[in-house]
């Protein structure tokens, strides 16, 4: 048989071996059997030296084509065989969407952000800026600002939690009406700022040293008790509902003057008196007041061209009314038996 021909039948044998290829092992075996430096095909090689001239070039060819064919069929079947792995290992892998997921469940919100943040939009749809002002403050701001001078007696009513004698956590958001004006620089402003404040009170139902207040705060040119009322007419029907009675009466603040304190008709014996009410028929839910002209003077505002109106909300107050809760303390204590009642459906 002529050496031509012992390639191309060497040849032929390897790639019907190829065939017999079926997994990593065979494919191994294949490799170092008929690709290694010491495989039939090279063998022939040394034959080479037998071929004269030309033929020596032909030669060469042909086993180099033969070569190239059983590596072309190697690879062939190792493609198939990595792709055979990869199956195997995605098909182990794979995540059955079919099974019943994990019960994550869903929280519920605080009904403190719940009121706070529906005190706000209705403010806002007035046209109300929004601002926020630092749980610490100066002594100055929270007190002095607030015609509340050192040794005024109305100081004895918030008593108050001091970093240092001059620093305080402020017992109300009232501040934010002196750092609002300071910011306007003697122009005309509407300001709401919502906030935590924080009083030396012993807890319990009712009390807690730690609350949230809305703040309210306008100044301009002639704004009357007539708008406070009104205002505060429109927020308590958006809040309540529109049966709601709302009563004004006269009480005291040292930064506003006259001064009222608001109440609404009992959400639970509709004024009838009962409980809740003390008999009254009536809750309070915010203090209010024309702004003092010391108050306008200190921030810069000339109290014979400009007035205003002030208003602070007690955040859990309403959220108590308006959700029938029982105690302030659940608002803090975390405890999500109270929480998840607030789920949004
Ligand atoms: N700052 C007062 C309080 O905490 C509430 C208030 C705000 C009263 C604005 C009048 C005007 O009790």
């Amino acid at each position: 048989m002529s050496l031509f021909n012992q390639v191309e039948e060497i040849k032929q044998k390897i790639l019907h071996e190829s065939e017999k290829i079926s997994d990593e092992a065979s494919l191994k075996s294949f490799q170092e059997r008929f690709l290694s430096k010491k495989s039939e095909l090279n063998g022939l090689m040394s034959h080479i030296k037998e071929l004269a001239g030309e033929e020596k070039a032909k030669f060469g060819q042909s086993v180099n084509n033969a070569r190239n064919a059983v590596q072309e069929a190697f690879q062939k079947k190792a493609d198939e065989i990595n792709q055979k792995i990869l199956e195997r290992k995605l098909e182990k892998e794979k995540i059955d969407i079919s099974l019943p997921s994990m019960n994550y469940e869903v929280g519920g919100i605080n009904p403190f952000y719940l009121v706070q943040d529906e005190i706000m939009d209705i403010f806002v749809s007035m046209g109300y800026e929004v601002k926020e002002g630092p749980d610490v403050e100066s002594d100055e701001y929270n007190f002095q600002r607030m015609n509340i001078p050192e040794s005024h007696p109305a100081r004895e009513m918030q008593d108050s939690f001091y970093i240092d004698p001059r620093t305080l956590l402020r017992t109300h958001t009232s501040p934010e009406q002196a750092h609002a004006m300071d910011e306007k620089g003697g122009k005309p402003l509407m300001m709401i700022c919502p906030g935590k404040c924080f009083r030396r009170d012993d807890d319990d139902v009712t009390h807690s040293h730690q609350f949230g207040q809305v703040e309210g705060l306008v100044v301009g040119p002639g704004i009357s008790l007539a708008n406070l009322k009104a205002t505060l007419e429109l927020f308590v029907r958006k809040m309540f509902g529109e049966k709601r009675e709302v009563r004004f009466r006269g009480s005291y603040f040292p930064f506003t003057e006259p001064s009222v304190e608001v109440d609404i008709s009992c959400m639970n014996c509709g004024g009838k008196g009962c409980s809740t009410c003390k008999g009254t028929g009536f809750i309070e839910i915010l203090g209010a007041g024309m702004v003092h002209p010391n108050v306008l003077r200190m921030s810069g505002y000339d109290p014979d061209k400009v007035s205003g109106f002030a208003f602070g909300i007690g955040i859990e107050r309403v959220a108590m009314l308006r959700y029938k809760i029982d105690d302030i303390r659940k608002f803090y204590q975390s405890d999500v038996r109270f929480i998840e009642q607030f789920k949004r459906r």
